[in-house]
């Protein structure tokens, strides 16, 4: 790795972490114009790839037109491997046409959204930009050989935001080809059940939510489990409650986005839930976090994250010291706290967690406001940031 490369790094990292997360382009919107590119467009809709890119500070997507696309596309290769094939297409630095023609001694190596996922291994996360004789400009996984696809023309540049430059051809990576696991497939009963969360798994089963969390996986799904001595310590309360509030305190254990522990540790603020989904009520609670720590609070409790049990797009389950009580289903002054549970941690000294002591509706109007307005804007922007901060570091420790 060249001196000249950890540079670029380092700029890049500065600026990622420097630019307020705010999302100044939607990637569906822009190619929507170019119907050329509507099944790459799909796709990326599809892979929920486009929400990442949106995430993103500064990004260049190569696009595949159609023609690529269906030769790709006839492979038959399952969504998450799909995925990340076009992860590999989504490079994490700005090239508008210009730079491509500038690149220093005629060629780079840069880093490609595929090398953030974890499934590659070595070089294949990246991707060798060469500027060869008479203006070409090649593109190839940066394990393999010769450029085999070229620069056509660039569809948009928002510098430095956003670029969109079309190519020839699919960038051929084994790689990324290679089969992942598809997490729909995952069976999260008996995943809970053989990590640590049986009791709560048994309740998923009993209440029927379990369906619906299942569902939900592939799109994308964040689970609070609870551990075994703090559900059955909750078991008198759950049986008074009537079958369909039953179902949806479990179902407000489940929120139907992914989120990573950083994309946790980085966002304050309120969440919606599965309970959410179909219910008059907002079933919401809202996520803190002290340094290293990440708390649930809902108006009658709140529960610690006290381990990750899975995290890897587009699954993660986090366990929680507590059953999480929502305000639709219990009374604040109805809900003494819960009693202390072997794998709780000591209890918090900050009274700010006190259960009883911080209901107020006002602070509820509050928050419900900052509720919808975040709902409105994405509000795991910070988390993406964090993302690929770590990913950088990860990358500059590697290449100092
Ligand atoms: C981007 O635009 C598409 C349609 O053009 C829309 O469905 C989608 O919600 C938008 N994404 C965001 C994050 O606003
Ligand atoms: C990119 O690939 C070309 C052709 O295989 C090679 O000559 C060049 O050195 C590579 N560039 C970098 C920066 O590794
Ligand atoms: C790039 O994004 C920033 C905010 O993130 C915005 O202020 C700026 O106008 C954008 N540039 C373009 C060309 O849209
Ligand atoms: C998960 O496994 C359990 C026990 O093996 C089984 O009863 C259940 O039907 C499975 N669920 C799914 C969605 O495959
Ligand atoms: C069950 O509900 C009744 C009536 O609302 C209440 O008096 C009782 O305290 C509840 N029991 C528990 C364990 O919450
Ligand atoms: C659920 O609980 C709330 C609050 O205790 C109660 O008002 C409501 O009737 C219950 N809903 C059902 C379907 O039992």
């Amino acid at each position: 790795m060249q001196p000249p490369m950890a540079a670029a790094f380092l700029s890049l990292l500065l600026i990622v972490l420097l630019v307020p997360a705010t999302m100044a382009f939607n990637i569906t919107t822009i190619l929507k114009k170019h119907p050329e590119f509507s099944s790459f467009n799909k796709y990326l809709t599809d892979t929920r790839l486009a929400s990442e890119i949106n995430r993103r500070q500064t990004i260049t997507v190569l696009a595949l037109d159609n023609s690529a696309m269906s030769s790709l596309v006839s492979k038959g290769f399952t969504l998450p491997t799909l995925r990340n094939v076009l992860s590999l297409h989504v490079l994490v630095d700005y090239y508008g046409a210009k730079k491509l023609h500038q690149l220093t001694d005629g060629t780079t190596v840069t880093s490609s959204l595929f090398q953030s996922t974890g499934d590659a291994a070595g070089d294949a996360g990246y991707v060798n930009i060469t500027d060869m004789h008479a203006g070409k400009v090649g593109f190839a996984p940066a394990d393999s050989g010769e450029p085999k696809s070229f620069f056509v023309k660039a569809v948009e540049e928002m510098p430095y935001n956003i670029s969109i430059l079309h190519i020839s051809k699919v960038l051929d990576s084994e790689q990324a080809e290679a089969p992942t696991p598809e997490p729909s497939k995952l069976n999260l009963t008996s995943l809970l059940y053989d990590k640590g969360c049986k009791e709560f798994s048994r309740l998923l089963t009993s209440t029927g939510a379990d369906k619906i969390f299942q569902e939900n996986i592939e799109s994308g799904l964040t689970v609070f489990c609870v551990g075994d001595s703090a559900v059955k310590a909750f078991m008198p309360k759950f049986k008074n409650l009537t079958e369909g509030n039953q179902t949806s305190l479990i179902l407000y254990h489940g929120v139907p986005v992914y989120n990573s522990m950083g994309m946790l540790k980085s966002s304050n603020g309120i969440m919606n839930t599965l309970a959410t989904e179909g219910s008059k009520k907002k079933y919401d609670f809202t996520v803190q976090n002290h340094g290293e720590k990440v708390s649930l609070k809902t108006k009658i409790v709140t529960a610690k994250v006290t381990g990750t049990l899975v995290d890897k797009d587009p699954l993660a389950v986090f366990k929680l010291d507590k059953i999480l009580m929502p305000r639709e289903l219990f009374k604040p002054s109805a809900a003494p706290a819960p009693a202390p549970t072997p794998e709780a941690d000591a209890p918090s000294p900050d009274v700010a967690d006190g259960p009883a002591s911080d209901y107020d509706e006002d602070d509820d109007e509050v928050a419900d406001q900052t509720a919808k307005k975040k709902n409105a804007g994405g509000r795991i922007n910070g988390g993406g940031l964090f993302a690929v901060g770590l990913t950088l570091c990860y990358f500059m420790v590697a290449a100092l």
